[in-house]
């Protein structure tokens, strides 16, 4: 006999594996991701800082875009401070020749800037053909030298790319589109010396004259004559837990599972894939705080040993 005809529950069990099947494939936790493009507008959820002269900053609703020349940089945040979150911005730095420029989003604490807590990327611009610099950087209560510098896979200023930022009860975690570039663990149980950012931050962003220390170490300054320099801005949906600026994160309750998604059990630690890519990329640090054993650091950091 050639074909047989199945008995009604072994179709029925045949149906529940692929049940059990899709199930499984679908609890495969999803790598963190802005959410699809909605039409947030900047006025949502963002304010000028300065520049807010209708030239340094030119509002078109869901873009931005900010320029720096001889007269002024411009510079936005956001409305509200944050516990906790998945920050994300899509930018797109001033292309050409951009020697002392640097673009900035970053998250900082407020109002005492000498104790600041902050997560910064920072692009430091370069000279026509030289290619821009990622740096980030780690404050808290204001203390940094935690930079690191990263040579990126593509251009930055050809096009948009996502820019970043899981801060939960874990780990904070930056991100280059889907790419883990830097982790720093939540390690502060193991002793006041492991330090973690716990100050509620608002994102902030902002194209500003670094002449000083952004490109050669200072050695090659802003050419005015090469003004204006623009970047653009686009993303101002906030997937982030308010919180109280004189309030840390678990007082807000900015730390729950439940209620935030980004603090969620897939959230806490890198994927095996994440974890690969974030392993690839660290061989591309043109600088790591953790093995500078100059004089500003003879030792490094404790959590560096946890990286
Ligand atoms: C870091 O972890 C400790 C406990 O291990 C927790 O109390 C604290 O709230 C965490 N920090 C942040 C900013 O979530
Ligand atoms: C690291 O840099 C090399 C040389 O520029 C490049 O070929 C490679 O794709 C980079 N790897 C990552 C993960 O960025």
């Amino acid at each position: 006999m050639v074909f047989q005809v199945q008995p009604p529950w072994l179709l029925l069990l045949h149906l529940i594996a692929i049940a059990v099947l899709l199930l499984a494939v679908d609890s495969v936790p999803p790598a963190p991701a802005p959410p699809p493009a909605v039409a947030t507008v900047f006025d949502d959820n963002y304010v000028a800082t300065y520049g807010g002269d209708g030239y340094h900053l030119v509002n078109q609703g869901t873009q931005i875009s900010l320029t720096l020349d001889k007269s002024s940089g411009a510079g936005f945040r956001s409305k509200l401070m944050y516990g906790s979150g998945f920050f994300h911005m899509r930018i797109k730095v001033p292309a050409g020749y951009t020697a002392g420029v640097v673009t900035a989003y970053y998250l900082a604490s407020e109002p005492d800037w000498d104790v600041q807590d902050e997560v910064d990327f920072e692009f430091l611009g370069d000279k026509d053909g030289n290619p821009i610099t990622l740096q980030t950087n780690v404050f808290v209560g204001g203390h940094g030298d935690r930079e690191q510098r990263l040579r990126l896979w593509f251009d930055p200023a050809a096009d948009f790319h996502d820019y970043s930022i899981l801060w939960n009860p874990f780990h904070l975690v930056i991100f280059v589109d889907e790419t883990p570039v830097r982790v720093l663990k939540n390690l502060t149980s193991r002793g006041p010396e492991f330090e973690f950012p716990a100050k509620p931050m608002r994102p902030r962003g902002s194209v500003w004259d670094a002449s000083d220390w952004a490109t050669d170490g200072g050695r090659t300054k802003v050419d005015w004559a090469r003004a204006p320099f623009t970047a653009a801005f686009q993303g101002f949906a906030v997937d982030a837990c308010a919180a109280a600026a004189g309030g840390g994160v678990s007082s807000d309750d900015c730390g729950s599972p439940d209620t935030w998604w980004w603090n969620g059990g897939e959230y806490r630690r890198l994927t095996a894939a994440q974890q690969a890519a974030y392993d690839g990329v660290r061989g591309n640090l043109t600088y790591d705080y953790c093995t500078d054993n100059s004089k500003k650091r003879p030792v490094p950091p404790p959590e560096c040993s946890f990286t």
